[in-house]
């Protein structure tokens, strides 16, 4: 049998890593961790219990919180992509609205939540033929990786992508609103202390702002069969 391994995905928002990521994973057969949705269902929980008030957070409430807090993803057979689960609760679409992506960095910033969120990342990778998406995969999660990546595309390619995104969902935005966001996010997901969004030095880097979906899907599994071939 072909050997497992850890693909880590990391990258801007927006970049379209989560469905390069995504397709990847059921093509291969590998299980897909989305680790943006875990800050996401944490932001969509401070949210809901009134922790987060502007930019300020009931740190300590949180905390206290953490431990009993269930992040769970389920295969839904109908979109053929894994649905997030917070306390047993199905929140996909809730933690894609804009207020929990206005939010989310604040949350994803804190070290003791990000401690928690690494550990569980780390216990669903433990059996490897997974792929995971996010920041700091292929720099903290899984620095021994055997496939790393990094996905950008320029602010502007990313907001557009983006709002369509939100567009087709109903959310009413503008792209003014939506390119404010998406630098706001760079900004603060690059500058915080606690493991900014930086890429590993042994990542392969993929600028998709000039290329089709099935261009991208092609390099990726490439790079896939050749990170099998070597490890
Ligand atoms: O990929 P996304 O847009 O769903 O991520 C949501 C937020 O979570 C974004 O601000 C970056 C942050 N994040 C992170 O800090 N570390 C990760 N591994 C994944 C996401």
């Amino acid at each position: 049998m072909e050997k497992k391994i850890i693909i880590a995905i990391d990258g801007h928002s927006s970049s379209g890593k989560s469905t390069m990521a995504k397709d990847l994973a059921r093509e291969i057969g590998y299980i897909y961790i989305d680790t943006g949705a875990m800050y996401r269902a944490v932001t969509l929980y401070c949210l809901r219990k009134g922790y987060i008030q502007g930019d300020t957070i009931q740190e300590e409430a949180l905390k206290a919180d953490l431990d009993q807090m269930d992040i769970s993803f389920r295969y839904n057979a109908e979109t053929g992509r894994p649905d997030t689960y917070l306390n047993g609760e199905k929140v996909e679409k809730e933690i894609r609205s804009m207020e929990v992506a206005d939010k989310v960095s604040l949350i994803a910033a804190l070290g003791f939540v990000r401690r928690a969120m690494v550990a569980k990342q780390q216990e669903m990778g433990k059996a490897k033929g997974i792929v995971m998406d996010g920041r700091d995969i292929g720099t903290v999660v899984f620095p021994d990786a055997e496939l790393k990546v990094f996905v950008t595309a320029s602010p502007e390619v990313r907001a557009r992508r983006r709002l369509e995104e939100l567009q087709a969902k109903g959310e009413q935005t503008t792209y003014e609103e939506v390119l404010a966001n998406v630098k706001k996010r760079d900004y603060i997901d690059s500058t915080r202390e606690e493991s900014p969004l930086r890429q590993a030095p042994d990542a392969l880097v993929l600028d998709n702002s000039e290329m089709t979906i099935p261009e991208q899907k092609k390099w990726l599994r490439d790079q896939f069969e050749a990170a099998v071939c070597s490890s």
